[in-house]
């Protein structure tokens, strides 16, 4: 079993051939697909793809660090806080500081980043972070913020064994997708230092898509790729990789309640 904890597969890029693509995932074994949202323009698409696929498509509920403009960012983060009252989401997110398309919006991307992870801990729900360029941005926000409500995933992690040791001791879990599978990356090497007890696989669809398919259109069922990658590191099983990182998975999102 594989679950992929990041997936946009309620975008456009799949309005041709959403259903083949996710029935090609649930041959290679994924389970589960947890859906972050980005914006208020992603939630209709998203929610019609979780009622499509109860128990399968799982949706969460934030505003993405791209998506916090300063015209706009208060309405939208209002939008959000009305979903989180009127209905049980599995995570706040994709929440979190983007440094790379534009640097002039940090200040009201932490005030957001705040504010949701406040939500989040009010209502005992992961986070779930993007992080780009902003490492030391983003582990700074979680250690001020820290408690023992605090808890969540560390999307798209690409960095150093000390980066991922320090995000580790907040009590977080790497999300591990395509870039483990990039040569010049680097990840690899990392990995062999991060024990699997604290990672989650995921492929942030439709983007990042793994070796073969580098700079085309990912897809769930390309975390396979990843956990094979992963399984090789390690010298386990990919059955062994899949159980743990599955455990890892269940173990965040449904805390507490059965699914
Ligand atoms: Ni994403």
């Amino acid at each position: 079993m594989l679950v992929d904890t990041h997936t946009h597969i309620y975008l456009k890029q799949f309005d041709e051939d959403r259903k083949e693509m996710i029935q090609r995932a649930k041959d290679n074994g994924v389970e589960k697909f947890y859906l972050p949202n980005i914006d208020s323009e992603t939630i209709d698409d998203m929610l019609r793809l979780e009622t499509e696929y109860p128990d399968t498509c799982i949706a969460m509920m934030g505003l993405h660090p791209c998506s916090v403009k300063p015209e706009t960012y208060k309405n939208e983060l209002g939008i959000v806080k009305e979903w989180l009252e009127k209905r049980k989401f599995c995570a706040v997110g994709e929440i979190g500081i983007d440094l790379h398309w534009d640097t002039s919006t940090l200040e009201i991307q932490k005030e957001a980043f705040r504010v949701q992870i406040n939500w989040a801990k009010e209502l005992e729900l992961p986070i779930v972070i993007h992080s780009r360029k902003s490492t030391q941005e983003v582990i700074d926000v979680l250690r001020e913020e820290k408690d023992d409500r605090l808890r969540g995933i560390f999307h798209c992690f690409g960095g150093s064994v000390e980066e991922a040791k320090a995000i580790i001791d907040l009590g977080f879990y790497l999300g591990i997708g395509g870039v483990l599978t990039f040569k010049k990356a680097g990840l690899d090497k990392t990995m062999e230092e991060v024990a699997l007890e604290n990672v989650v696989l995921e492929t942030d669809s439709p983007y990042l898509a793994p070796t073969p398919f580098r700079g085309k259109r990912n897809e769930s069922g390309y975390v396979k790729l990843v956990a094979e990658k992963l399984a090789t590191i390690k010298g386990m099983s990919l059955e062994e990789v899949g159980k743990i990182t599955s455990a890892n998975a269940v173990e965040i999102f449904h805390k507490n309640q059965a699914i």
